[in-house]
């Protein structure tokens, strides 16, 4: 795979619904692309299309988008390999975050993989597959997949700012952390995103994102559009079907709507899919339209 004589794509910041958020030194689209899906079936293995996967991420950058959620685990290897044959040299302004924290076992799990020597690793394979000097955005991932579990993230946390502070790093976070996690990695160095499970129908961390809006921390909701099962309520069609939209990027114009440091990677295999959510995501929700997919979701 020779992907060094691929021209970079050039990228345009100004027609993405939300506008751009500051994440540290860099600005990125508040519209941005999850590339999860584009591995193979539970996110193992190649993609059923090469070449569609590889046109999506191009379509994604062409149209503007400066954020992809990647790591290292999708495939294992393959969605970062995917993203460097399509995007590789990167445009100067994309941003490309990863997570670091768990691994895959030969059958498809997800086991935990936080210790020291596990991370360097992990930092060192994202590096080396997705062809970078550096990783602009790193989340240390807590708890399994099953959600957070209360637990000290010190030592993992304090082994990314290592890795940080020989730059390897540029900037950290937390995902799928507790808010008392994310408070305990405030307190050892500053985050700049928190990567947690949040949708209309699931909004158990409604506190932590307020919170982290008066922090300027950036709050990045995986499976925005619901994950593995994607939103379907009554009352999402009911405001789609006014507003004039397909229903599942009226969630994502929601959670802009949200919070201002809500930043979206929305994850899809279709060009169509990806083009239909950016168009649905600049929807502007009335008041009455907020309250009535507010009423679709659950809080602990
Ligand atoms: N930090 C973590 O622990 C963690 C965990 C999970 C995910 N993530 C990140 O979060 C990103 C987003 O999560 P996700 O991709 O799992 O879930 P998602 O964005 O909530 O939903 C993706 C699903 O929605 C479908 N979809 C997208 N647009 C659609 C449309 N317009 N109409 C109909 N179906 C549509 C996709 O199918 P098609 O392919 O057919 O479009 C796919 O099945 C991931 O890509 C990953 O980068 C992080």
């Amino acid at each position: 795979m020779d992907t060094d004589t691929t021209p970079t794509i050039p990228t345009t910041t100004t027609d993405l619904p939300g506008g751009l958020w500051s994440l540290g030194d860099r600005s990125l689209t508040r519209f941005g692309y999850g590339a999860m899906q584009l591995a193979g079936p539970f996110v193992m293995g190649p993609p059923k299309d090469h070449d569609a996967a590889i046109a999506v991420l191009r379509a994604a950058v062409e149209s503007g988008i400066t954020h992809i959620d990647t790591s290292e685990s999708y495939g294992p290897k393959i969605v970062n390999e995917l993203i460097r044959e399509a995007l590789h040299p990167y445009a100067p302004d994309l941003v490309i975050a990863t997570k670091v924290g768990g691994r895959r076992d030969a059958r498809g799990g997800w086991p935990t993989a936080r210790k020291p020597d596990e991370l360097r690793r992990q930092i060192d394979d994202n590096l080396e597959t997705l062809g970078l000097e550096h990783l602009d955005l790193v989340h240390l991932r807590m708890g399994d997949a099953t959600g957070p579990a209360p637990e000290p993230v010190e030592e993992a946390f304090a082994t990314l700012v290592d890795l940080q502070r020989q730059g390897l790093i540029r900037h950290l976070g937390l995902s799928n952390a507790t808010a008392e996690q994310v408070a305990e990695a405030q307190s050892i160095a500053p985050i700049v995103s928190v990567q947690n499970a949040y949708n209309l129908a699931t909004r158990n961390d409604d506190e932590l994102i307020d919170r982290l809006a008066s922090e300027g921390v950036a709050y990045i909701p995986f499976f925005p559009l619901g994950g593995f099962s994607p939103l379907q309520a009554q009352a999402l069609s009911a405001v789609a079907e006014r507003v004039g939209s397909a229903p599942l990027p009226v969630a994502l114009a929601w959670l802009l709507q949200r919070s201002p440091n809500i930043l979206l990677i929305p994850g899809t295999s279709s060009v169509e899919h990806l083009r239909e959510n950016i168009a649905g995501a600049a929807t502007v929700l009335s008041e009455d339209d907020v309250r009535e997919l507010d009423a679709i979701g659950t809080r602990p």
